[in-house]
């Protein structure tokens, strides 16, 4: 039987490395975004279905449902980002810019895959894989972004421990540094981008490819024993000194 993935996030970036990956491997995949002509402009380039929806939506998530597979095999719950990069920086002393930047973040990051990771739980078959998207940012740190991705991390462990029963495995992927993405949104300096850079043991940044290989690999049949691990794609960067 073809085994399916959904891909949240699979218009763009490391997303549509993944769904990308998984199609050439002969999975049928399902990519999910907000912006319909991004993810239909995808689908069609890559082979994939496109379902657009706000997956930090409870209604939108519900909505989408129908538009979902039945079955789901392998669910990478990739979206995410820093609403950091998307808005003006939050004046000293602005509690309430605060509050909203950090809920921002958590939506972004933590609610869209409990919400699309509960929604589809009842459709994850046996011996199915879990994917998500952690980052460097949730070990060393990085304002409500890091956080929201230590939260993530935590998650990782929570429902491996309650799908593992069915021979489900649920892993974090935690990328450093990743080149061709809209994540930075053109705010990343060249002095930030080169100390960056300068962390990995390889001396460069993650391509999505990178990411891409290391989930199709959790994604398979043969990572069934890997489970509960937060994996970090980062050159060792997170070692660095
Ligand atoms: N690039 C890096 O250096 C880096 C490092 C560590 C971790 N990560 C993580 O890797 C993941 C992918 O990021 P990327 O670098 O590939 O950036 P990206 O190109 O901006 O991809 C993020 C994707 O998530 C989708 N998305 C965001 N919020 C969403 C929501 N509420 N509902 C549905 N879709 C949503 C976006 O599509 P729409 O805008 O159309 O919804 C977009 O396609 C993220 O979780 C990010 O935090 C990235």
């Amino acid at each position: 039987m073809t085994r399916t993935a959904v891909v949240t996030g699979g218009g763009t970036g490391i997303g549509r490395a993944i769904a990308e990956t998984l199609v050439e491997q002969g999975l049928n995949v399902t990519i999910t975004g907000r912006r319909k002509e991004v993810l239909e402009e995808t689908a069609t380039a890559i082979g994939a279905r496109a379902v657009a929806f706000d997956a930090a939506d409870p209604a939108a998530v519900e909505g989408a449902l129908t538009e979902l597979p039945d079955r789901v095999d392998v669910l990478v719950n990739n979206a995410g980002g820093n609403a950091a990069r998307r808005r003006p920086p939050v004046a000293d002393g602005d509690l309430a810019g605060v509050r909203e930047l950090w809920l921002a973040q958590y939506e972004q990051n933590v609610i869209s895959a409990v919400l699309v990771t509960t929604a589809l739980t009842p459709r994850l078959a046996d011996d199915g894989r879990v994917i998500l998207f952690g980052s460097i940012a949730g070990t060393r740190g990085s304002g409500g972004y890091g956080a929201a991705k230590a939260a993530v991390h935590n998650m990782a462990a929570d429902l491996a421990a309650r799908l593992g029963s069915r021979r489900i495995t649920v892993n974090a992927v935690a990328p450093g540094l990743v080149e061709d993405t809209e994540f930075f949104g053109g705010t990343l300096t060249q002095e930030r981008r080169e100390w960056l850079i300068s962390q990995a043991f390889n001396g460069r940044a993650a391509t999505p490819g990178d990411v891409a290989a290391t989930v199709a690999f959790l994604a398979s049949p043969s990572a069934g024993h890997i489970t509960g691990q937060v994996i970090h794609v980062n050159g060792g960067a997170l070692l660095a000194r």
